[in-house]
C-alpha cells in the first residue's frame, strides 16, 4: 500500500464508491476511507481498516454493510476497476444493490472490454481465441443478468444515448441476448442444454458485427453529405473486414453470417451480397432489425434521436413510394451523377466555372441525401423479414419502459 491512513483533502482527490459493490472476500490491494465533514475547506479522510489481511471475511462484510458511502483515493482507482472487473458477477448477483447501480457496473464493465477489443484491433491485428473467451466470459455473466426481461429497463435507459461504435455494438449485443431469450421457439434446434451457449455465441456476434469499421477511415465513416462511389464500398466492406479479423477467433459459422449478412435486406437490396428472403440466414436476419433499430434511436452529430416508437414505426411501415427510394438507392449504388439544370454560363472565368458547377452538384446532392432519408423513414418494411419485425415489437413493448401503445 503506497498510501496515508489520513488525509486532509478538499475531496477532489477520492472517488465516492457504494460498499455494496465491493466484494469482502477479495478486498485486498486497496483501501477503503471514511469521511468526516469538512472543516474550512477540506475533509477528513481516514482509512477505515489500515490491516486488510488481518480482518475477517464476516468482519469485513458487515463493516461494509454498515456505511452508505465509502471513498477510494484516486490513486488506488486502477485496483478498485480490477476488482470490479473481476467480481463482476458477484455484483451483477447481489441481492440488494439496486439494479441501476448493477446496469450502470454491467454498461462500464463491458464498454471498457469492447473498447479494448476494438483498439487492439485497430492495428489490425487478428481476434484471438483468447479474447472470444474473455468476451464469452463476460457475456456469459452479462446474459444471466439481462436474461430477465425487466433488465430492458436498464437497457431503455442506454437507448438515445450518443452513437459510437463501440456503444453501438453493445446495445446490439445486449437486445440481441434478449430477443433471443424471449423467443426459443425460433431456434428448435438448439436442445436445452446448449442453449445459453448458442446465446452467449449469437450475443458475442453481435458485439462484433461492426468490428470492421475500425478499418474504414473516420472521415469516409463520418461524412454527412453524398458518399461517392468508392466511399460507398469501402463502408460496405466493414462487413467483410468484420469476418476477417474474426477468422482465427474461432466462432461458429452461425456468428460468422450473422456478422457478414447483417445489412442484408429482405427484397435483395442490401449488401455486400444481395441476399434476399430465405437466403439470408436467422440471426442475420435479428442482427439487421436490432442494428437499424439501434441507427435510428441513436443520437448522431448530423440527427436527432428517434423514439423507439417512432422508430419501430418506420421499420415495420411499408413504404407508399417505394419505387422512388429503389431509384434513389439505384442512384446511389450506381453512383449517378446529380442531374443540375442551370449551368453557370455567364461566368467568363473557366477555373471559378467549374468551382462554381462543382459548388451546386454537391448542394444538389446533400439535398438528394436528405430527400433519400426522408422517403426512407416512410417505411422500411421492405428490409425486415415480418414475422421477426412483429417478434421484435412483441419482445420491446414487454418492457413497461417503451410506450409503444398504438403500434400493436
Ligand atoms: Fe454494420
Ligand atoms: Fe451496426
Amino acid at each position: 500500500m503506497d498510501l496515508k491512513v489520513e488525509y486532509l483533502d478538499d475531496g477532489s482527490s477520492f472517488q465516492t464508491v457504494d460498499p455494496l459493490m465491493l466484494n469482502p472476500e477479495y478486498l485486498t490491494n486497496f483501501s477503503i476511507f471514511e469521511r468526516f465533514p469538512k472543516k474550512g475547506n477540506k475533509y477528513r479522510f481516514r482509512c477505515l481498516i489500515v490491516d486488510m489481511d488481518s480482518i475477517t471475511v464476516d468482519k469485513l462484510t458487515s463493516v461494509l454493510k454498515s456505511w452508505e458511502v465509502v471513498y477510494v483515493h484516486k490513486k488506488h482507482l486502477k485496483y478498485y476497476n480490477k476488482h470490479i472487473k473481476d467480481n463482476l458477477e458477484y455484483i451483477l448477483k447481489h441481492g440488494t444493490l439496486d439494479v441501476k447501480k448493477k446496469t450502470a457496473t454491467l454498461t462500464k464493465v463491458s464498454t471498457d472490454v469492447i473498447k479494448d477489443v476494438f483498439d487492439t484491433h485497430l492495428t489490425g491485428t487478428v481476434v484471438s481465441p483468447d479474447t472470444i473467451k474473455r468476451v464469452e466470459k463476460l457475456i456469459s455473466h452479462a446474459i444471466d443478468f439481462i436474461k430477465d426481461i425487466d433488465s430492458l429497463k436498464g437497457i431503455a435507459d442506454l437507448i438515445g444515448h450518443d452513437y459510437e461504435t463501440h456503444t453501438h455494438s453493445l446495445k446490439v449485443a445486449w437486445l440481441i441476448a434478449i430477443f433471443i431469450n424471449a423467443n426459443r421457439d425460433l431456434f428448435p434446434k438448439q436442445p436445452n442444454a446448449h442453449f445459453k451457449q448458442y446465446l452467449v455465441t449469437a450475443t458475442v456476434a453481435g458485439l462484433m458485427h461492426d468490428l470492421g469499421k475500425t478499418k474504414i477511415p473516420k472521415n469516409i465513416l463520418n461524412k454527412k453529405g453524398k458518399l461517392d462511389n468508392l466511399e460507398y464500398i469501402t463502408v460496405q466492406s466493414h462487413t467483410a473486414y468484420s469476418l476477417s479479423l474474426l477468422f482465427e477467433s474461432t466462432l461458429p459459422k452461425f456468428a460468422m453470417q450473422a456478422i457478414l449478412y447483417h445489412h442484408e435486406n429482405e427484397d435483395g437490396s442490401g449488401y455486400p451480397c444481395g441476399l434476399k428472403d430465405e437466403q439470408i440466414p436467422l440471426l442475420a436476419k435479428i442482427t439487421h432489425i436490432i442494428d437499424v433499430f439501434d441507427a435510428l434511436t441513436a443520437k448522431r452529430s448530423y440527427k436527432e434521436p428517434k423514439t423507439p416508437f417512432e422508430a419501430l414505426r418506420i421499420m415495420a411501415g411499408e413504404n407508399p413510394h417505394i419505387e422512388a427510394l429503389t431509384k434513389f438507392e439505384e442512384e446511389v449504388r450506381e453512383n449517378k451523377k446529380v442531374p443540375i439544370e442551370t449551368i453557370v454560363r455567364n461566368e467568363p472565368d473557366i477555373k471559378r466555372r467549374r468551382l462554381r458547377e462543382k459548388e451546386m452538384m454537391e448542394k444538389e446532392a446533400q439535398k438528394r441525401v436528405e430527400a433519400r432519408l426522408k422517403l426512407r423513414d416512410q417505411g422500411m418494411a421492405h428490409c425486415f423479414d415480418k414475422d421477426l419485425m412483429n417478434r421484435f415489437i412483441i419482445t420491446i413493448n414487454k418492457s413497461q419502459s417503451f410506450d409503444l401503445s398504438g403500434l400493436l
